[in-house]
């Protein structure tokens, strides 16, 4: 018998990726790689257009030479109508988003996509499902909506498989194909098998095998619960340090070349659709059977404090002339060298300001347009724009360009120049005429 990857190879076997985004790109990209034909499916016409034209992902290492190709080979095929995508495919990947509204997971996104797949799903196809969720969540919810449709039963008429993206945007693609093993796990044992199969295909780490879908779902949320709860550590340790007058920089380096120890950076704030969101998804889910998670919702408490307290912190270098302050705020990405605004830590920062009487501008070298600033916000690319007559640079967000800011190129600031280091991302020998607080250190 032909392998499953000689059938998908061959185009016996069609995939589809339902959500082309920050994930589903990157999957629908790695089998494009493999000789797939895949069928991308996205309810984002913009999206679908900026694909076609080769200018999506842009961030993203060869994502969008791969779709270019693939679309002039005719091995990918662009389109928004879900339920005719599951009727011409044999495989279906989920990746679309479930975050929060309104602090209520959000599974609008998943249930659309799920209903749309099982109007087409036939015997034989196998669903994967891979976006951050409760754990449950794949055998209750989606299970029933796949099988009440179809009229097919999981494990013996299809296949369902739960396997959570591990990503790190910027290195997407590298994370699907080398860097770990994919974590797999089935309805039973004949999903289980195949995801195993199918995955090795694109995995070179081979797959991890999780015994229930449960658990792999909770797998990837303590992930996230880990990075936050530590950065909530690193956070609490920086404060610290600043009231006893401790460089918490230094003591980090020191404590951290004892192989138990991995102290985290703190920072303005934790954002994206990742970390922050996670801890919430286990806290909610434990407040449905009447438990607190304590250290892991004193952990958010604590992150999202972060803006107003860097801004406390920074505001306290003008002194009593805060009212009209003109501050440049760098970096509206949620963390250095992403082109992703979503739940950004800056927006709190901005909010902060002006409701200190701050008249507020915001740079970014890879975010050109938001609609979430306020209107009386400029969003510029131009940082000499962003920094002239600035009575305070505020440092947000830790992009690779302002590791290289020195006094020359913020000359156009007021005198003196006073900046806020919310990343520890400066080069401290580059200031030394000018008054900076670095996070961490002595007020
Ligand atoms: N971003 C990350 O680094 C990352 C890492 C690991 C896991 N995840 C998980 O993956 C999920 C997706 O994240 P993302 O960053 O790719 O989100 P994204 O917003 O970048 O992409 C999701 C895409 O899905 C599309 N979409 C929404 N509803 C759809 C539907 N019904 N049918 C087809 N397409 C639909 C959207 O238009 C969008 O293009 C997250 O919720 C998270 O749980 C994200």
């Amino acid at each position: 018998m032909t392998s499953l990857k000689s059938q998908i190879k061959n185009e016996q076997k069609i995939i589809a990726i339902y959500g082309l985004g920050n994930v589903g790109g990157p999957i629908a990209a790695a089998w494009l790689r493999k000789g797939a034909k895949v069928i991308g499916v996205d309810i984002s016409k913009n999206l679908l257009s900026e694909i076609q034209k080769g200018s999506s992902h842009k961030k993203e290492p060869y994502i969008s030479e791969t779709f270019s190709n693939a679309l002039r080979e005719k091995k990918l095929i662009l389109t928004s109508d879900g339920v005719k995508a599951s009727t011409i495919s044999d495989i279906k990947f989920v990746a679309v988003p479930v975050g929060l509204r309104k602090n209520k997971i959000d599974l609008t996104a998943l249930l659309s996509a799920t209903t749309s797949i099982s109007k087409g799903l036939q015997k034989g196809n196998t669903v994967i499902i891979c976006p951050s969720l409760p754990p449950g969540t794949t055998e209750k919810v989606v299970r029933q909506i796949l099988e009440k449709n179809s009229n097919l039963k999981v494990e013996k008429d299809f296949y369902l498989i739960y396997n959570p993206e591990r990503i790190f945007e910027g290195r997407s693609l590298a994370d699907i194909e080398e860097n770990y093993p994919a974590i797999i796990s089935g309805y039973g044992p004949k999903s289980l098998e195949f995801a195993d199969e199918l995955l090795k295909i694109i995995s070179k780490k081979g797959t991890l095998k999780m015994s229930s879908i449960a658990n792999a779902e909770a797998e990837k949320l303590f992930e996230g619960v880990y990075r936050d709860v530590n950065i909530a550590l690193a956070n609490e340790l920086a404060d610290y340090c600043e009231r006893v007058g401790v460089n918490y920089w230094d003591a980090r380096k020191g404590a951290n070349s004892q192989p138990f120890c991995h102290l985290h950076y703190p920072g303005t704030g934790v954002g994206g659709l990742c970390i922050p969101v996670y801890p919430r998804f286990v806290i909610k889910s434990s407040s449905k059977i009447g438990k607190h998670v304590k250290l892991i919702e004193y952990s958010r408490k604590i992150n999202d404090y972060m803006p107003k307290k860097c801004v406390h912190d920074a505001l306290s270098l003008l002194k009593n002339n805060v009212k009209g302050a003109k501050v440049a705020v760098l970096g509206l990405g949620f963390r250095g060298e992403v082109t992703d605004s979503r739940l950004s830590p800056t927006y709190d920062v901005v909010d902060e300001l002006l409701k200190k009487g701050c008249n507020v501008i915001v740079h970014d070298p890879y975010i050109f347009e938001d609609k979430d600033l306020p209107n009386n916000v400029k969003l510029t690319k131009d940082l000499s724009e962003a920094v002239k007559n600035a009575h305070l640079v505020f440092i947000s967000a830790d992009h690779k360009i302002y590791a290289k800011l020195n006094e020359n190129i913020l000359k156009k600031t007021k005198k003196p120049t006073m900046i806020f280091d919310g990343r520890n991302i400066l080069n401290k020998k580059n200031f030394r005429n000018t008054s900076l607080l670095t996070i961490g250190t002595r007020k």
